[in-house]
């Protein structure tokens, strides 16, 4: 299959400004190209989504830039839909972590039983109800299991997108008191910090791998760089320390480009702003080799 790589300038949906020049770093100062084409990998620029025109405000309790949200995610949900139509691999690169609701509502026209595994510190479950932010991008999760703002989990007409047991949460380690409910309540594979340090990540890995071979049809890899340790990826909006390592990431990554379940993938939550050096930039471009097939040997 082709990369279709596609970017999504859009930080609106978190609290600090920078997501939106997420894009431009991943491509021309960490060059994404010379990766992909180290590998081989056959690929295409894709474009970048940019809505044109500035949409009028929408009324909403404690979603902050609703509007933008909604524009950029029905644009962005029919170029991810036309991409698999074409038979493409998309390959988002955020932006901030709002973007999943329109990739992940363009994946659900393909996929009936659309695999998620959501690498992130949070688990982006919020409502508006349970939001202490208002940031969207603590809310995309939630929505793409159909749950909050019915402007945002309508998209597409089908609700929800995915199904709880078809979610794998890896690397949280900051979940507001709602998210924990909701997790427990639906039954959401969350596998912590804590899990990871016990298991290892390869047995979280072939747990998730394992499941996922059985119950569904295309699996997409939502890939928040704040799930890595801010010691190594410094250039993100909402840092947590604790989290993965250089090598459980990588690892992880090349376990998912073997088990060959991978349909789609996104990196999002890159700041540029935030960055040391365009450090977790250079990172993001070979975790994306990884997940492309990158080896040691
Ligand atoms: N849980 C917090 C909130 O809802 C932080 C969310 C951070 N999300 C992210 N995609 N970085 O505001
Ligand atoms: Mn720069
Ligand atoms: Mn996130
Ligand atoms: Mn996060």
């Amino acid at each position: 299959k082709e990369v279709a790589v596609l970017s999504v300038p859009f930080g609106k949906g978190a609290g600090t400004a920078g997501a939106e020049l997420g894009p431009a770093h991943i491509l021309h100062a960490a060059s994404l190209e010379t990766k992909l084409a180290e590998l081989s990998i056959a690929y295409r620029l894709a474009g970048e989504l940019r809505p044109a025109v500035q949409p009028p405000p929408l009324q909403s309790a404690n979603a902050k830039h609703l509007a933008e949200v909604h524009q950029m995610s029905s644009e962005l949900a029919e170029r991810v839909s036309e991409l698999v139509a074409d038979g493409s691999f998309p390959l988002l690169l955020g932006g901030d972590h709002s973007i999943s609701i329109g990739t992940i509502a363009g994946l659900a026209e393909h996929y009936a039983n659309l695999g998620v595994i959501w690498f992130d510190a949070h688990s982006d479950l919020n409502t508006e109800d349970t939001s202490p932010s208002g940031n969207i991008h603590g809310m995309s999760l939630g929505i793409s299991l159909g749950s909050g703002i019915p402007l945002l989990t309508g998209l597409r007409g089908i609700v929800p997108k995915i199904k709880p047991e078809h979610v794998a949460i890896v690397g949280a380690r900051s979940l507001d008191t709602g998210e924990k409910a909701y997790i427990r309540s639906l039954g959401i594979a969350c596998y912590t910090m804590h899990d990871i340090d016990r298991l290892g990540i390869a047995r979280v890995m072939e747990k998730v791998i394992g499941q996922f071979k059985q119950t569904t049809d295309g699996v997409h890899v939502s890939f928040d760089v704040d799930s890595l340790d801010p010691l190594e990826a410094p250039g993100t909006g909402t840092p947590v320390k604790g989290g993965l390592s250089y090598r459980e990431a990588h690892f992880a990554l090349e376990l998912l480009y073997q088990s060959g379940i991978v349909t789609s993938a996104e990196f999002v939550e890159l700041n540029p702003a935030l960055d040391q050096h365009d450090q977790t930039a250079r990172l993001a471009v070979e975790l994306i080799g990884s997940l492309l097939g990158e080896q040691i040997l």
